[in-house]
């Protein structure tokens, strides 16, 4: 394998869109920020120097890291921060991922605007791509833009107990497109030649929003997710939420124009907020500008009904050269309600600004994740008392009811930093269990240092007797991230072979900060090669 060295240097830069200018952070000045480019199985070593004003981390989003959580990222879970003035190299070591991941902040906000794409290739002497060979590639990164300081935004709504605002745009590499105010600035535009097929990289870096995602004139094929092959799906849209990305096959055989390509939120739950469609230009080379270009037909944003459709087409590729083994028989089976919930107002000084003068908090299998101060790995690593507990439940409490539609009451969870230990080895299957507790709608669920199968997924309560006899043990898609349905539930596998401590969360970054989060533990096992790696020596201090 290859060792592919990279600088990362974090500092504050002056951005304009919207017509607002602020100060934000990014990796190297850019906004999104540098790509990663390695094959298969290769190596990179990341030196990230912060000169900001503020403690950062920075999460390889996908890679399995294979006993090396040491340098997975997320803050306080398996580092603490690297300071202002202070730099930390990652050794990030990829494995069987193939495709394209991404990487971000995993302190506080601040992946809002520190992120930017993987892009793995097929290795080297390889047999290559599962599909011809594309004439070029391109990555399209989906994120959100805020007029204002993310930190200060995260900070002020959590000191209230509030919803933090929105976002104020959607931007494609960086831009917000032509349907915004004030955004006559540069569109992000794609060139083609009429008749090639390129490979687009399509990363979901938006904070808080699932997006629909098409382009005008243009069916495409999907050919891979999370860094795994699936089998080609062609559509004329997708639906791609926070955390997930998807390999498009695209081929430029209409009329040679321009033509928008557009993305926009899907709001299963209707949430009241929009801000709205961001666009880029496919543009088709030696022609010039049309006076209208066409826009594409996207999903309305409650058409919950085309987001399943699209979902439930994803299966994993599964032929010789990209075989997949999915636990057939469980070991270690957790069941897991995933709600957004409140805490009384006690628990903060001053006024709460959610639903009933309480805080909103959000949960799973009842306990609301509280961030230690101190990371959980070297807590672990070093037997250190008083980080964590090792009694996150194997199911939720009795109390929970999944059945309805709205429930006014909501459930009180408990506040604690419970992780669930797992044995090194064990056949896993979680049952993410979706309530109708607060506001129900999707929850993207990420877990950090795995891939695993979605064997299953359904609206309703899970049932231990009839719903596994619905699962696709077959080919069922390989991924990191899963959005839960709403009032529904999803059950994933995976083999626990990669010892360490491992962040599990809901990508909405609000439901994040709210406590949707736990850590999975999973034991060394018996020999050289099953146990956790050594710490690196330039480890960030923890104060
Ligand atoms: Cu992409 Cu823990 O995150
Ligand atoms: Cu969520």
């Amino acid at each position: 394998y290859n060792v592919h060295n990279y600088t990362f240097i974090l500092k504050e830069t002056n951005f304009t869109r919207l017509c607002f200018t602020k100060p934000m952070l990014t990796v190297n000045a850019s906004f999104p920020g540098p790509t990663i480019q390695v094959n298969k199985g290769d190596k990179a070593f990341i030196n990230v120097q912060n000169n900001g004003k503020y403690g950062v981390t920075i999460h390889w989003h996908g890679v399995k890291q294979p006993l090396n959580p040491w340098s997975d990222g997320p803050e306080n879970i398996t580092q603490c921060p690297i300071q202002p003035g202070k730099n930390f190299t990652y050794e990030v070591i990829f494995s069987d991922e193939e495709g394209t991941l991404w990487w971000h902040a995993h302190s506080d906000w601040s992946r809002a605007t520190v992120h930017g794409p993987i892009v793995i290739l097929p290795q080297q002497g390889g047999k290559g791509y599962p599909f011809p060979k594309p004439y070029a590639e391109q990555t399209l990164v989906l994120a959100s833009w805020f007029n204002t300081d993310v930190k200060e935004l995260i900070d002020d709504a959590m000191a209230i107990g509030g919803d933090p605002a929105v976002s104020d745009a959607f931007t494609i590499n960086g831009w917000p497109g032509a349907l915004y105010n004030c955004s006559n600035e540069t569109i992000y535009r794609l060139q083609v030649v009429h008749g090639k097929t390129y490979l687009l990289r399509l990363v979901n870096a938006i904070m808080n929003e699932e997006m629909f995602f098409a382009i005008a004139g243009h069916n495409f094929t999907v050919v891979a997710q999370d860094g795994a092959y699936i089998k080609p799906i062609p559509t004329s849209y997708i639906m791609i939420t926070p955390g997930q990305t998807m390999d498009i096959l695209l081929t430029a055989n209409q009329t040679p124009s321009y033509y928008y390509i557009a993305a926009r939120p899907f709001f299963d739950s209707g949430a009241p907020f929009d801000n709205t469609t961001t666009t880029a230009i496919l543009q088709y080379t030696n022609v010039t500008a049309p006076t209208n270009i066409s826009l594409p037909t996207l999903p309305i944003q409650t058409d919950h009904a085309s987001a399943d459709n699209f979902t439930s087409k994803i299966k994993a590729l599964a032929n010789n050269d990209h075989p997949i083994s999915v636990p057939q028989n469980v070991t270690k089976h957790v069941l897991i309600t995933v709600s957004v919930n409140q805490l009384p107002c006690e628990l903060t000084n001053g006024t709460c600004g959610g639903p009933n003068g309480n805080r909103i908090s959000a949960s799973l299998n009842n306990i609301s994740f509280a961030t230690p101060t101190t990371d959980i790995l070297q807590a672990y690593y070093r037997s250190l008392p008083d980080v964590f507990d090792s009694d996150f439940p194997n199911q939720p409490p009795l109390f929970f009811n999944f059945s309805g539609v709205n429930s006014s009451t909501y459930l009180l969870p408990e506040v604690g930093t419970k992780v669930l230990l797992i044995e090194y080895g064990a056949s896993v299957e979680l049952v993410y269990q979706g309530t109708n507790v607060g506001n129900p709608e999707n929850h993207p669920m990420h877990l950090h240092g795995y891939s695993f199968y979605v064997v299953g997924s359904a609206y309703g309560n899970w049932n231990a007797t009839t719903s596994p006899a619905t699962y696709n043990l077959n080919d069922p898609p390989l991924v990191n991230t899963i959005g839960v349905p709403k009032n529904g539930w999803t059950a994933i596998r995976f083999v626990a072979n990669n010892p360490g401590v491992w962040f599990m969360h809901c990508h909405l970054e609000r439901h994040a900060s709210w406590g949707m989060d736990t850590v999975i533990v999973v034991k060394n096992g018996p020999s050289k090669g099953t146990r956790i790696q050594r710490p690196p020596s330039n480890l960030p201090i923890c104060a």
